[in-house]
């Protein structure tokens, strides 16, 4: 198996020149989060490049900080220590677009006008914003649903909404914390594909969280293995599946092994996070 090496240009030093402007770059990012019960170390030493157009997925026991990492890529939390560096366009808002894995619907707005809402936030007048909504809406096969509201559509259908209105808000990057972790494995499976093929049309900088090895070597050019609580890297592997990319891959002795190599690294992790939980 193929292995990058993990980025380390050691503590405090600058980040490293770019030419691609929709990057994010971690350089030793510690979390610890103080409450009631003491501290949490929650991420430890986290240093790598999320690149222009990248699709990275990062897999890691329960609790080693994946979620608050993406947070503080998105600028919802900030680290402890460390710094992250995110190149965007000056013409563009540094924002990225999340999608969580549950939640991510807001129940009194309809489709079109849950998928507008991130232009509508922006700015954007309501004839623009419900072009670009109806075409995502169309893009991920809920075309006829535009006036349904989510209480009326199944949890896939809703999910495809969160992940619509994120690709509508024209963000350069998706932040995705377990957007497919919720549905069933059906589902699940089209949703897969349908996302493969829509960020093989935007090629936008994806950072995903997923508990599923499969999915994130389905998805990711890059996997990020972390390891149990403090979060770090443990391992980063380049995945050799090349674009445009078939979800027939799964059913190959190749795409097994890679399977089988990176639960290996895992499981010592997840063993470990038990210890504590
Ligand atoms: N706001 C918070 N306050 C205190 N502890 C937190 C907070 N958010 C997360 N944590 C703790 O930090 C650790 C990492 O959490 P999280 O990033 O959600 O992990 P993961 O997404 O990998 O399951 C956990 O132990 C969690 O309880
Ligand atoms: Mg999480």
């Amino acid at each position: 198996m193929k292995t990058s090496a993990l980025i380390d240009d050691g503590p405090g030093a600058p980040a490293r020149p770019s030419n691609t402007p929709y990057s994010y770059s971690v350089r030793e990012v510690s979390k610890i989060f103080s409450g009631r019960n003491g501290q949490v170390d929650a991420l430890r030493d986290v240093s790598f490049d999320f690149d222009e157009g990248s699709f990275t997925c990062i897999v890691g026991p329960s609790g080693c900080g994946k979620s608050t990492l993406l947070r503080i890529l998105g600028g919802l939390e900030t680290a402890t220590y460390g710094s992250v560096d995110i190149r965007l366009p000056e013409s563009r808002v540094p924002q990225s677009a999340f999608v969580f894995q549950e939640h991510g619907v807001f129940p009194w707005f309809d489709v079109i006008e849950n998928v507008a809402f991130g232009q509508r936030m922006a700015g954007v007048g309501k004839r623009e914003r419900e072009e670009t909504a109806s075409r995502w809406i169309s893009e991920v096969g809920l075309s006829g649903f535009e006036h349904a509201y989510p209480h009326q559509l199944s949890g896939g259908m809703r999910q495809r909404i969160a992940i619509a209105r994120a690709f509508a808000t024209g963000s350069p990057a998706l932040l995705m914390d377990e957007p497919l972790g919720a549905l069933d494995a059906q589902t699940r499976m089209l949703m897969q594909e349908q996302l493969v093929r829509l960020w093989e049309v935007e090629r936008k900088t994806v950072v995903l969280v997923t508990h599923s090895i499969e999915e994130a070597l389905l998805l990711g050019d890059r996997i990020i293995v972390m390891s149990a609580r403090p979060g770090r890297i443990k391992e980063v592997i380049d995945v050799p599946f090349g674009r445009p990319r078939d979800v027939s891959i799964e059913g190959t002795v190749q795409f097994a092994e890679m399977r089988q190599s990176i639960w290996e690294s895992l499981r010592d992790e997840v063993r470990a996070s038990m210890r504590f939980s």
